[in-house]
């Protein structure tokens, strides 16, 4: 993975570069890189401020040959990876909030979007975007999410190499990957699980259709967030924003 990179200084998002490039056939394990992004994008239609010099602005072309509904299972082996990664390059903590934040300290460090590119029922490309905060300082964060938002800098109270988190990064991401090709979802599921934040804890799962609360029990084999309410009504989640009721 990373053979071919492709790096920008300023991009609108390395998304819709990952996006043309697959669409024109480039090979699995392709990578785009930005200094900065303009209109960085997050998940469910946010902006993800990303800029200059201080994040890993990365989107990555994975082809795998897996049925589309298997998809969000890459979304969790890709947030283990990042999880791993970011522990081994500064040696902070860093654990997976179902599906795919980041948090060090409960606060988020980085984000995964995971965009298909699909030609009736199964999967052409699928462009992974990776957003981790390296060495922005508390001051680079909106008021809207300094809050809620951190760095490894921050954390850490020291930079690092982003090139170094680059690197670790797809060495991670390509174990993991090679692991689940040839032995399917079962040990991405354990690493993800023990790595977890959420489960067995007391959460809302809100969405456009509304806001469950109740345990996160666990997930299913395709990256389903199984929830039981307070009438022990078991709901399977596919696709929320996880809240931690006080
Ligand atoms: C999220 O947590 O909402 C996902 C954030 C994903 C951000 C990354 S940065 C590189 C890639 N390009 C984008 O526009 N978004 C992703």
């Amino acid at each position: 993975f990373g053979k071919k990179i492709t790096y920008r200084e300023s991009v609108n998002s390395t998304q819709e570069i990952a996006h043309a490039l697959a669409r024109d056939g480039e090979v699995e394990g392709s990578i785009v890189l930005a200094d900065e992004q303009t209109g960085g994008r997050g998940r469910l239609g946010r902006a993800w401020q990303s800029p200059k010099g201080t994040g890993v602005w990365m989107s990555l072309i994975l082809k795998p040959n897996i049925p589309l509904q298997k998809a969000p299972q890459l979304t969790l082996l890709i947030a283990v990876a990042v999880s791993k990664a970011i522990e081994k390059v500064s040696g902070i903590e860093a654990a997976i909030k179902w599906p795919n934040d980041i948090l060090i300290s409960g606060k988020k460090s980085a984000g995964i979007l995971t965009e298909l590119q699909a030609e009736a029922d199964s999967i052409h490309s699928v462009i992974v975007g990776i957003g981790i905060n390296v060495n922005q300082e508390r001051n680079h964060f909106s008021d809207e999410i300094a809050e809620i938002a951190t760095s490894l800098a921050i954390e850490g109270g020291q930079t690092y190499k982003r090139a170094e988190v680059v690197g670790v990064l797809l060495q991670e991401i390509e174990t993991l990957y090679q692991q689940y090709l040839e032995n399917g979802f079962g040990m991405i599921k354990l690493l993800w699980e023990s790595r977890a934040f959420s489960l067995g804890k007391r959460i809302t799962a809100r969405s456009i259709t509304g806001a469950i609360t109740g345990y996160a029990k666990g997930i299913t084999e395709e990256g389903v967030l199984l929830l039981e309410d307070d009438h022990g009504v078991v709901h399977s989640i596919y696709s929320a924003d996880i809240e931690f009721p006080s």
